[in-house]
């Protein structure tokens, strides 16, 4: 019998990472400021990251050593989620070090090179090199052609080397198929992480806790009793100094191809065998294949671009104002789209994803909305304020869970009113989670691979967003809807058809 105190699934024990270090592309770029190296100080701080620890940062701009240092430094002070603790800071900072160059000059990166061995040879990062792809995806070849060229790219017997990357994987399904060709012809299948941050998310971890250690939910969850689901990522921001990225981007590409397809993926997809990286992303990679657009698609689809007006008590420019961006882009801000799941647990169910910046709050959720009563025995008028009963994951900001149901109003009347019963992340358990990238790097450092969606699955994206964004790009422009409000009408039209409405978080 296994003798639980050894059983090496057992995942309560801190997992730390071993010795090795982790090489930053676009070092300078807003999204190592502002989540990586705090993410990585996090790690530090709570004594996941070995003693032989290094971050390397790689960029063009002339730093010295300690400059790059006060980077990092500036960067945790200002977005670290845990305390600034002195001897982690020196811990950490006894392993940065700084490469400057070009990402296609062959010196910088044989100087590169340099700096790994010496940091084997003085720190005993033992052979281990990470490296992290935090620059335009158009990059993406040169920088694999040179750390294969340079060698960096080659793992010895008993060290490894990973590659990194973020989203977009491609801009649809022919450009992501080319970029996995170029990943893999230098690094093997198991050697690549792709990161979704969504999947670092505890909310988003949890709701595979909620349907699977549970026995309550599971047995609703399917068509004999869901109506609908909805999936909301909605932002109060707008674009910001993004419109480089952005801007022939847009919403459908930056979030649904990715996060909200996965969130349908884990709301959507059957029991896996364990939680094993295999098992898991099969059952996604299945349910992803099963997704299908509905024939109409000016019906079952809308976007929005934003206007600008006052949100929040701030006058907001407009997308087409904002800095950067073209005065006639057709990019969409806003994006809604219904999927079909063609499996006998989800026949006929919708599943309703929306996404858009500059909305009226800050919400991402997941909403199973459940069947009506098939019969209420009570009087027409003492049910008018009685809606479907629902479920809703609130991955963001106020995570929790809320179900909601109908429950008798006190008096004389048996009148029924929608109700709400919450779970909430701050009142039940006393330790705050960690953000997202601090799951995600250390998982990149254990070559843990569960939470990074495989190529399969990136593709399957694409497969069907594609009709999407080929139909919006012949037919005229986004519908513009005002700053602070939930989106331009016709997706309050699209789901009117349907005889539903969004959800007003
Ligand atoms: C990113 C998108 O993936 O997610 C951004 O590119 C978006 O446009 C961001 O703002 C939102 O992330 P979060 O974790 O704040 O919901």
């Amino acid at each position: 019998m296994t003798n639980p105190l050894r059983d090496p699934r057992d995942r309560r024990l801190p997992r730390i990472a071993g010795p090795c270090s982790l090489v930053i592309f676009g070092v300078t770029g807003d999204l190592a400021r502002r989540k990586l190296m705090p993410a990585i100080y996090d790690l530090a701080n709570r004594g996941l990251l070995p003693p032989g620890f290094a971050l390397v940062g790689f960029a063009r701009r002339e730093f010295a050593t300690q400059d790059f240092a006060q980077v990092v430094h500036d960067a945790v002070r200002e977005h670290a989620r845990t305390p600034f603790n002195e001897d982690t800071w020196q811990q950490l900072a006894a392993g940065i070090r700084y490469v400057m160059g070009d990402l296609g000059d062959p010196a910088a990166f044989a100087a590169l090179n340099q700096t790994v061995s010496q940091l084997d040879a003085e720190l005993g990062t033992g052979g281990n090199h990470a490296f992290y792809l935090s620059i335009p995806p158009g990059k993406f070849p040169t920088v694999v052609e040179q750390l294969k060229a340079s060698g960096l790219s080659q793992q010895g017997a008993d060290a490894w080397r990973r590659v990194v990357v973020e989203k977009p994987f491609g801009h649809d399904l022919a450009s992501a198929q080319e970029l996995n060709r170029t990943l893999g012809e230098v690094f093997p299948t198991g050697s690549v992480f792709r990161i979704d941050h969504y999947l670092g998310k505890e909310t988003v971890q949890n709701i595979l806790a909620l349907r699977f250690a549970n026995a309550m939910f599971e047995p609703v969850w399917n068509s004999n009793f869901v109506d609908h689901v909805q999936i909301t990522m909605a932002e109060d921001i707008g674009i910001g100094g993004r419109a480089g990225y952005y801007d022939g981007i847009g919403a459908a590409r930056d979030v649904i191809q990715n996060h909200l397809l996965q969130l349908l993926a884990l709301t959507a997809m059957e029991e896996p065998i364990s939680f094993d990286a295999t098992h898991v992303r099969f059952e996604k990679e299945k349910i992803l294949q099963a997704v299908v657009l509905p024939e109409d698609l000016a019906a079952s689809t809308a976007r929005g671009q934003y206007a600008g007006g006052w949100q929040g008590g701030e006058l907001v420019s407009g997308y087409l104002e904002e800095s950067g961006v073209d005065p006639a882009s057709t990019t969409e801000t806003y994006a809604a789209v219904k999927l079909l799941v063609d499996t006998r647990r989800w026949a006929g169910v919708p599943f309703y994803l929306r996404t858009g910046k500059r909305l009226a709050r800050r919400v991402t959720e997941i909403a199973v909305v459940f069947k009506r009563a098939p019969h209420l025995p009570f009087a027409a008028t003492d049910t008018r304020e009685l809606g479907n009963n629902a479920l809703v994951i609130r991955v963001q900001p106020d995570e929790g869970v809320t179900v909601r149901f109908g429950s008798k109003v006190p008096g004389t009347a048996m009148e029924v009113r929608d109700v709400s019963m919450d779970f909430g992340y701050g009142e039940s358990f006393t330790e705050t989670s960690p953000e997202a990238y601090e799951r995600l790097i250390l998982d990149v450092l254990l070559g843990d691979p569960p939470l990074f969606p495989r190529h399969e699955e990136v593709e399957q994206s694409w497969r069907i967003l594609d009709p999407v964004l080929d139909f919006w790009a012949k037919s005229g422009t986004p519908q513009a809807y005002g700053a602070g409000t939930w989106g331009p009408a016709t997706a309050d039209a699209m789901l009117a058809r349907d005889g539903r409405t969004w959800r007003r978080p």
